[in-house]
């Protein structure tokens, strides 16, 4: 199939490498930015272009990948093509694509992806949105790259991404925190990723409260106490630290 990437950030660089490497022709990649168009075309095999003027006409499949921002003043540049165009955007309802282009899908694959990091889409869920005739090639494609393609709508896709922010963007951002902590007191991080890798192989067979620790839990109201104390000079932490153990209290009262 001849595709077209638009974006050529993180989601951008993994499917493109994915999808060439299971057959699919990459014929063109998109950025505002032509060195980071150059930088994944030359990956890919494809052209190159910083100019939505300049778009392939003649591709089977557009895939926009940018910003969710930014989708719909890139979709508003694709209503002449005939080929189907598709978001990867979770929280982004189809509709910003349906009222500016012929044909419209979603192909949103949940997962946390990084251009510096390669993944294999074999696990990766996939959530497909269209109308019947483009489901079949969205599932088609989806089905070669994955082995757990869904069909869910706009609302069920929110729900996903809002779920997803808890599950992974709110972990990563207190492993950083985490981090910071140790910083300051001279400590590597590396001591805290077997506690990390273990925390994320117990809810793989376990659900999360099942198997909740810690302080707030047990009731260790001194333990708080100190902890809180040594936070007084990030008044910002401390205020994380309040919330999350009054939402472990209530969550397990
Ligand atoms: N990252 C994830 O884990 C993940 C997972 C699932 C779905 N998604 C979705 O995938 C999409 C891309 O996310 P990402 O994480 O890959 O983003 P990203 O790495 O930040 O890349 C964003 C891309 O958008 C381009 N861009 C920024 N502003 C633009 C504009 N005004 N006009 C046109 N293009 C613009 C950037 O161009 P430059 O090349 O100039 O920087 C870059 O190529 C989003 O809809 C996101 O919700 C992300």
């Amino acid at each position: 199939m001849r595709i077209v990437i638009l974006g050529s950030g993180n989601v951008a660089t993994q499917l493109a490498l994915s999808l060439k490497a299971i057959g699919e022709e990459i014929v063109q990649v998109y950025s505002p930015n032509l060195t980071n168009a150059n930088n994944l075309a030359e990956k890919v095999a494809a052209s190159a272009i910083s100019n939505l003027a300049a778009i392939n006409t003649k591709a089977e499949l557009y895939i926009i990948s940018v910003k969710d921002d930014a989708i719909s003043a890139v979709a508003a540049e694709l209503n002449h093509v005939n080929g189907l165009v598709v978001h990867t955007s979770g929280t982004t309802d189809l509709s910003i694509l349906s009222d500016q282009v012929k044909r419209a899908g979603v192909f949103y694959p949940l997962q946390t992806f990084s251009k510096s990091r390669n993944v294999s889409f074999r696990h990766i869920p996939i959530c497909l949105e269209a109308e019947e005739q483009d489901l079949i090639l969205l599932r088609e494609l989806a089905g070669k790259l994955s082995s757990k393609v869904y069909e869910l709508d706009g609302e069920k896709r929110k729900v996903l991404h809002l779920a997803a922010v808890f599950a992974c963007n709110f972990p990563n951002h207190l492993y950083a925190l985490a981090n910071q902590i140790l910083q300051q007191h001279n400590l590597d991080f590396d001591i805290v990723r077997p506690l990390i890798a273990e925390t994320a192989d117990k809810v793989m067979v376990n659900l999360p409260d099942n198997v909740q620790t810690g302080p707030a839990i047990r009731g260790d109201e001194r333990t708080m106490d100190k902890h809180l104390k040594m936070l007084s000079n990030l008044p910002e932490l401390q205020e994380i630290y309040q919330t999350l153990s009054n939402s472990i209290k209530i969550t397990h009262k």
